[in-house]
C-alpha cells in the first residue's frame, strides 16, 4: 500500500486547481459517490454529464448539485438504464450528438447483492448485465469520442473482486446453478476490472492514447446496499455504517476523481487505486495492494470476446 506522491493524507481534491473547459461523464452520479464526484468536480469549474437511469432522481440531484456548488455551475444528465443495451445505445448516441469533449467516462454506476437472481431486459443476471455488459458497451461506443479528446475512462471496482470465486464462470455467466447475492456481485466487479486492465493492452497496442486507470471507494456511506440488497444485508450494513470503520461518500468519490483528473505522468495504469488504510477500506487514498487474479489476462481476454459476443458489439481495437 502507498500513497508515495501524495504525501501522508493520500491523494485530496486540494490538489485539483481548476477543470474549467473539461467535461466528465458519469454513470449513476444521483447519489453515493458519484454524486459526490460531480459535486467535486463542478466545485472546480468542469463540466459533467450525467449517466442515470431515473430522470425524477437526476432533477432532484441537478437541483441539489446547484444549490450546493452555485446556480451556474454545468451540469445535465442523459437518461441511461444499464440493464438495456438498447437504451445505452440510445445514451451514447445521445452523448455523440451532445458532448464533443469527453476528458474521462466514469463508470461508477452499480447495483450490488440483488437477493435472488434477476436477470436484465436482455437476459443477463442483472449484477453482470448492469455492472459489466452495460459498461462494457458504453465505453465501446465512447471510446471514439474520448481517444479524440485524449480523454481516460475511469472503471469504478470493489474489493469484491477478492471476495467471491477469484475468476470468470465462463460455463454459468448466469449464475443458474449458484446463484449468491455476494459471489455473484463480485463476480462482476472482478469482470470490471479485468475489462479495464485488457482494454489498457489493447489501446496500448494500437497506439492510442486514451488512458484508463481502475479504483474502488473502499467501505462508504452510501445507497447501494440499500436500493438493490436483501433486508439481512441492509441490516449488517447499516450496522456497519455507523462504525470508524466506514467512510464518508465523498471520500469514497476520491479515488474516481484522481483516478479522472490526476496526471497521467503520476498515476500508472496498472496500479489500483483507493483508500490505504485498515482493509483498504477507508484512509488515505493512494495505490493499493491488489491480488494477482484480478490482472490474470488469459481469463481477461476470454472474458473480453464473451462479452462482444453477448452485447453483439465489436470493438474498434
Ligand atoms: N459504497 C461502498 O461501500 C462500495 C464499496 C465497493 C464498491 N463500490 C462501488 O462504488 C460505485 C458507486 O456505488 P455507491 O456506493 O455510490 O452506490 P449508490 O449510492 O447506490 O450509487 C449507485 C448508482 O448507480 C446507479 N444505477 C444502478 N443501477 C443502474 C442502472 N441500471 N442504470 C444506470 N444507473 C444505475 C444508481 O441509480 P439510482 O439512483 O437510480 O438507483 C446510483 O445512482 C459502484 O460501482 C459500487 O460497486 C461501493
Amino acid at each position: 500500500m502507498s500513497t508515495t506522491n501524495f504525501g501522508k493524507r493520500g491523494w485530496t481534491p486540494e490538489r485539483i486547481t481548476s477543470l474549467k473547459g473539461k467535461t466528465y461523464l458519469i454513470t449513476g452520479a444521483n447519489s453515493g459517490t458519484g454524486f459526490e464526484a460531480a459535486r467535486i468536480l463542478l466545485s472546480k469549474g468542469a463540466d459533467v454529464v450525467m449517466l442515470n437511469r431515473n430522470i425524477k432522481k437526476s432533477e432532484a440531484a441537478i437541483d441539489k448539485l446547484k444549490r450546493l456548488e452555485g446556480a451556474d455551475v454545468c451540469v445535465r444528465f442523459i437518461q441511461m438504464d444499464l440493464s438495456s443495451l438498447s437504451s445505452v445505445r440510445k445514451a451514447a448516441e445521445d452523448v455523440l450528438a451532445k458532448v464533443p469533449q469527453i476528458d474521462a467516462l466514469m463508470c461508477n454506476a452499480a447495483i450490488a447483492q440483488v437477493p435472488k437472481q434477476e436477470m436484465t431486459t436482455d437476459g443477463f443476471e442483472s449484477h453482470l448485465g448492469v455492472n459489466h455488459y452495460g459498461h462494457f458497451l458504453l465505453c465501446g461506443l465512447l471510446l471514439d469520442r474520448i481517444e479524440a479528446s485524449s480523454g481516460r475512462i475511469v472503471v469504478v471496482g470493489s474489493e469484491g473482486y477478492n471476495m467471491g470465486l477469484k475468476t470468470i464462470q465462463f460455463e454459468d455467466m448466469n449464475w443458474d446453478g449458484n446463484y449468491n447475492p455476494m459471489n455473484t456481485y463480485c463476480h462482476s466487479k472482478l469482470a470490471q476490472i479485468m475489462f479495464a486492465y485488457k482494454l489498457q493492452d489493447k489501446l496500448k497496442a494500437q497506439g492510442k492514447r486514451t488512458k484508463v486507470y481502475v479504483c474502488h471507494p473502499g467501505a462508504s456511506t452510501t445507497s447501494l446496499i440499500k436500493n438493490s440488497a436483501g433486508l439481512r444485508d441492509r441490516i449488517i450494513f447499516g450496522i456497519m455504517a455507523r462504525t470508524p470503520l466506514v467512510q464518508s461518500a465523498e471520500k469514497g468519490a476520491y479515488p474516481e476523481v484522481m483516478c479522472a483528473t490526476e496526471s497521467s505522468e503520476i498515476l500508472n495504469e496498472k496500479a489500483y487505486y483507493g483508500p490505504t488504510g485498515l482493509m483498504q477500506w477507508k484512509g488515505p487514498v493512494g495505490e493499493c495492494r491488489q491480488e494477482p487474479h484480478a490482472q490474470d489476462m488469459e481469463v481477461a481476454s476470454k472474458l473480453w470476446e464473451r462479452s462482444e459476443k453477448e452485447v453483439n458489439f465489436k470493438w474498434n481495437l
